[in-house]
Order: structure tokens, then C-alpha cells, then sequence
């Protein structure tokens, strides 16, 4: 075992570092996951206080917002100021580590967090959007974001029912302005996604952190790497989907991991 990367063992460890110590070309593909150790809940756990009786992902659909603008609009608005007052974690922090240390690195995220820009990544793909980018809902125009405070979180109210905030009105249209994200059933921005897919289909190290690998089509991207021959690694607590494909799995929450997982990587590469 090793000490701060709680119950990875050490060969897998080893094995992932050295790995990463001989990659030019890495990409790091991260999930809700690598958010979670810094507050920002992810999409599988159960929602809590105003919005336990929600499903996160019944709530990012476009008929959501079509039926209850308003409840949708005040999640988003919740959840924003969640990742506000959150900090990026020590996970964030090696991401752009490894960012700074690998000659080619390209982080692909499906997080609308700004955690990763935050721990000083540089121009990460968002493959699902972004919370601090709105739009009208009719013309697509991009909106300001609101200027009055984000929500508070607020005790659960007696029906267990989410706060309702009225989305702001387009200045050109008039009409709704919606969260800057992708939502189920929705395509992908084209350009993140040609993006991410050319930068995996060229990569000699996958990365994936934090990722349940169910949503599709980004859950494609480390397969794509692999399918190139490229080697992955994953680092979650948990099994997932993914694991099918990963030739390292690393069993841990991500804040622990990574460090852990830089450290080694240098060390090997640079023996002191
Ligand atoms: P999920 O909520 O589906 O999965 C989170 C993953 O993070 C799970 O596999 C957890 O085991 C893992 N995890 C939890 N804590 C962790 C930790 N501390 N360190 C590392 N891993 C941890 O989130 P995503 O895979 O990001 O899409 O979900 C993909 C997409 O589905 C989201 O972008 C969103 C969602 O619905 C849209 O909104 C379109």
C-alpha cells in the first residue's frame, strides 16, 4: 500500500506511474467523480436538502425545461452556487500537474464545473458545456449570467420540492434563457467532441478519472484510445463499465489518487 493513496496497491500504482512517466501525449478524461471531493455532488449520488426528492437525471433533460422552466433553471442555479463556493480539490491540482510536466496534454471533461480552469488547467474540453454559460433558449444567443447572488443551499422545505427560480428573459428574443449544458438527448457541442475524439485517437496514455463511462457519446472517448492502442488507466472507487477496457485500474477517490500517481510518476522518471 501507499501512503495517501488509500487501498491502490502498490503494483497497480507502479505500473499506472510508469506508464505516465513514458507518455508524450496524454489525455485526461474526467467525470463528476473528481469534482466530488471538493462538495460538488455527482450525478449518481442522491440529491439532498431542497432536492432529495429529484433525480439529477431527470432534471437535465430539454422536457424538464420545456414543463417547469423554473424548477430546472433553479437547479442549475443551485448547483452553480455549490461549485461556487467550492474549491478545486488536490485531484484538480494534479491533473495540471500533469498537464505542466507531459510535453502534450489535453484534459477532456464532461464536468459544467470550473474546477479544472481553477487548478490552473489550461483550456479543458467540456464536453457537456458549461454552468457559466447561458443562452436563450429560442435564439441561442449567449446570455449574461444573473447578477444577483446564486442560491443558498436552504433546509428542505415540507414537500421535499425543489426552489423554483423564473429563468432570466433573452434581451433579442425574449425568450427563456437555459443553463449552457448539454442535456440528455441533446448533441454534443461539435467542435469538443471532434476535439476530444482526435486528441484520444493520438494520445499514448488515457487517463480516466471519476467517470461512471454510462453516458454516451462521451463515454466513447477512452475507447477510442484504446481501440488506437493507447494504454488506459482509471482511476475510481468504484467498478465501472470502463473497466473492460483499462489496462490499470486504480481504486481510489480521486484527491488521493492522482497525487499519489504524479509523485510516483516523476520519481520514476527522474530518480533522485
Ligand atoms: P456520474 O455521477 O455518472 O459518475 C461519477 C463517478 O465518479 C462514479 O463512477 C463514482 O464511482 C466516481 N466517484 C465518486 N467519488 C469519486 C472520487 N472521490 N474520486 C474518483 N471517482 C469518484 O458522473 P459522470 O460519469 O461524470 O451528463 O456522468 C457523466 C454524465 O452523466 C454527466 O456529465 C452528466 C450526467 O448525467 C449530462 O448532464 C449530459
Amino acid at each position: 500500500m501507499t501512503e495517501g493513496a488509500g487501498s491502490v496497491g502498490e503494483r497497480s500504482l507502479r505500473k499506472a506511474a510508469a506508464l505516465l512517466a513514458q507518455a508524450r501525449r496524454v489525455v485526461v478524461f474526467t467525470g463528476a467523480g473528481i469534482s466530488a471531493e471538493s462538495g460538488v455532488p455527482t450525478f449518481r449520488d442522491a440529491l439532498t436538502g431542497l432536492w432529495r426528492s429529484f433525480d439529477a437525471r431527470r432534471l437535465a433533460t430539454p422536457d424538464a425545461f420545456r414543463d417547469d422552466p423554473a424548477l430546472v433553471w433553479g437547479w442549475y442555479e443551485w448547483r452553480r452556487a455549490r461549485v461556487g463556493r467550492a474549491h478545486p480539490n488536490a485531484g484538480h491540482v494534479a491533473v495540471a500537474a500533469i498537464e505542466a510536466r507531459v510535453p502534450h496534454a489535453v484534459v477532456v471533461t464532461q464536468n459544467v464545473d470550473d474546477l479544472h480552469e481553477r487548478a490552473g488547467s489550461v483550456a479543458p474540453i467540456h464536453l457537456h458545456g458549461s454552468l457559466s454559460a447561458p443562452r436563450c433558449s429560442a435564439c441561442a444567443r449567449p446570455a449574461p449570467l444573473p447578477t444577483e447572488p446564486p442560491l443558498p443551499d436552504g433546509a428542505p422545505d415540507e414537500q421535499g420540492d425543489g426552489r423554483r427560480v423564473a429563468p432570466p428573459r433573452c434581451a433579442h428574443c425574449a425568450g427563456p434563457v437555459r443553463p449552457g449544458v448539454v442535456w440528455f438527448g441533446e448533441a454534443l457541442p461539435g467542435a469538443a467532441l471532434e476535439a476530444a475524439v482526435e486528441a484520444a485517437s493520438a494520445c499514448d496514455l488515457l487517463l480516466t478519472v471519476g467517470t461512471s463511462g454510462l453516458v454516451h457519446p462521451a463515454a466513447e472517448i477512452p475507447r477510442v484510445a484504446a481501440r488506437f492502442g493507447a494504454p488506459v488507466v482509471q482511476v475510481n472507487p468504484e467498478e465501472t463499465p470502463l473497466d473492460a477496457v483499462a489496462d490499470v485500474n486504480l481504486r481510489g477517490p480521486a484527491a488521493q489518487v492522482l497525487p499519489a500517481l504524479v509523485r510516483a510518476a516523476w520519481d520514476a522518471a527522474d530518480p533522485a
